[in-house]
């Protein structure tokens, strides 16, 4: 599969498109004597995050209003994950439910776009079963909705766009509207080639194909002269990046860090295979690189990992994670696990809890394995019986609850700095926000620091001191000592 580099010159029909949408919004506008409206649901991962505002941007320069959560509107698009089989289900019960609005008014707009419409089975259920969906488009051709859009418009019936092909776009050509006025989302590379045996992201995404670092740094300069607090650097496998010098990820991310203006560089996600001394390395060096590693464990066994096909062992992994510990002191490692696996043995699981115990993850994501069609896995005969499963998956849960607990009071009784993301979602009176190593904190602001003139947004993207008084699961809490 050829992958295609997209620039200006390939983007005039879009531009194009995005025009007559323009005059054919406010024509729509004046004829309803309203604003039109569009609402982006996202159900991924922070790629996924970082193409729904790319369709934002989109739509906003169309001249539209956004609409946030599940509000109804005038185009509502799905930008879908096909990672688990409970995104996929989320999706269909949620187009179930917009059916009714879609016949409440005929110029309504449904898209569905993101990972699940490279699964073909899907495709044809929506077909089938949801003809008033008007447009599905894949996500490798994201930077060709305004077309797709206008024909859909136009046409009246269902349009379905799926590409064969991998595009390379340059971003910078992309509108995007950032959902976080601190933090910038930056995709570096796309796609992955690694094809783990249960995983469908390589079917989704494509082959990988990175960014030409001097775009990124162009993207990273213009981000800090904006104001961004926190850039997160992203792709399916972020470290695996390869520009087209040969660059590989050490020189982005120290670009990224040498950037003045960023208090915080974060990357997502790390293969364990690519985190190099030399990563972890430049990791200490750096006081804005976040002291904290995500690295994806998926099973503490051998022989699961091995019919997984991930290329690393367990005593590999252990050594980067005791390197990483070693090198970056209070840092914090993130993993994710599946339970579950085809052929998992009690004795597989009993090797996961070892290495979760050997490491003390202060965090994990934790999933049940989920059969996804056309893998390997989904066709391996010995599929573990959902019961076993689940008391596995509480046996982790358990030990890994206690963990990320202990990791929580680990902070107590010490001052770090935060990076202020806005009102805690509990209560009015109290700011949420994390340290460098990622750890969520929610804090109060003592009345001799509190300023009657700023409102909790005002604080959105500011850094401050924070004393860590008490511990939670999943949080700490703390009170503000400065704010900076
Ligand atoms: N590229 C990243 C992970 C991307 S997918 C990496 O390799 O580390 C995010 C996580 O979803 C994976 O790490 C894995 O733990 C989980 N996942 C992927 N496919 C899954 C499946 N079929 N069932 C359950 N969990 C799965
Ligand atoms: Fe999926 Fe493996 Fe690729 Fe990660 S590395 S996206 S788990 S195939
Ligand atoms: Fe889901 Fe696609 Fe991300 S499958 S996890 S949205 S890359």
């Amino acid at each position: 599969m050829a992958i295609i580099k997209v620039g200006k010159d390939d983007l005039r029909g879009r531009d194009m498109a995005m025009s007559e949408l323009k005059e054919y919004f406010s024509a729509l506008s004046a004829r309803k004597g309203r604003e039109i409206t569009y609402n982006v649901r996202t159900y991924g991962c922070q790629l996924n995050e970082s193409d729904s505002e790319k369709l934002s941007g989109m739509l906003e320069q169309m001249g539209l209003t956004e609409v946030t959560g599940e509000a109804s509107s005038d185009i509502i698009i799905f930008n879908t994950c096909a990672v688990r089989e409970n995104a996929e289900d989320r999706l269909f019960g949620n187009l179930g439910i917009v059916k009714a609005d879609k016949k409440s008014d005929r110029d309504k707009i449904i898209a569905v776009c993101g990972c699940m419409t490279k699964v073909p089975e899907n495709v044809e259920k929506i077909k089938k079963s949801f003809p008033y969906v008007d447009l599905v488009f894949d996500p490798q051709q994201l930077h060709l909705f305004p077309i797709y859009l206008r024909d859909a418009i136009g046409k009246k019936k269902q349009l379905v766009n799926i590409s064969s092909e991998d595009y390379i776009v340059d971003d910078s050509l992309v509108p995007i509207m950032r959902k976080r006025k601190f933090r910038a989302l930056v995709p570096i590379m796309y796609g992955c080639n690694n094809f783990c045996t249960y995983c469908i992201v390589p079917y989704a995404r494509g082959r990988e194909r990175s960014r030409d670092i001097a775009e990124i740094t162009d993207e990273l300069n213009k981000l800090a002269s904006e104001g961004y607090k926190e850039v997160m650097l992203l792709g399916q496998n972020v470290n695996s990046y390869k520009g087209l010098n040969g660059e590989r990820f050490p020189e982005v991310l120290k670009a990224a860090a040498e950037i003045k203006g960023f208090n915080r560089i974060r990357f997502m996600s790390s293969h364990p295979k690519d985190v190099s001394d030399e990563i972890v390395e430049i990791m200490s060096s750096y006081s804005n690189i976040e002291t904290h590693l995500h690295l994806p464990l998926q099973s503490g066994s051998d022989r699961i990992l091995k019919i997984m096909n991930r290329p690393y062992n367990r005593e590999d992994y252990l050594k980067t994670a005791h390197y990483f510990r070693d090198i970056v002191p209070g840092g914090a490692i993130s993993t994710d696990i599946i339970v579950g696996f085809p052929g998992e043995t009690e004795e597989d699981f009993k090797g996961t809890l070892e290495v979760v115990k050997e490491c003390a993850f202060d965090s994990a994501f934790t999933f049940q394995y989920s059969k996804r069609p056309g893998t390997k896995a989904a066709s391996m005969e010995d599929q573990v019986p959902h019961d076993v499963v689940t008391e596995r998956f509480g046996r982790l849960l358990e030990l890994q609850n206690d963990l990320a607990f202990k990791s929580n009071q680990a902070k107590v009784g010490k001052t770090e700095e935060i990076l202020i993301e806005g009102q805690s979602s509990t209560a009015p009176d109290i700011l949420t926000g994390r340290t460098l190593s990622n750890h969520l904190v929610n804090f109060t602001i003592p009345d001799e620091l509190k300023d009657p003139s700023k409102t909790a947004d005002d604080y959105e993207g500011m850094l401050c001191d924070v004393e860590f008084t008490h511990a939670r699961p999943y949080s700490v809490d703390g009170k503000m000592v400065r704010l900076k």
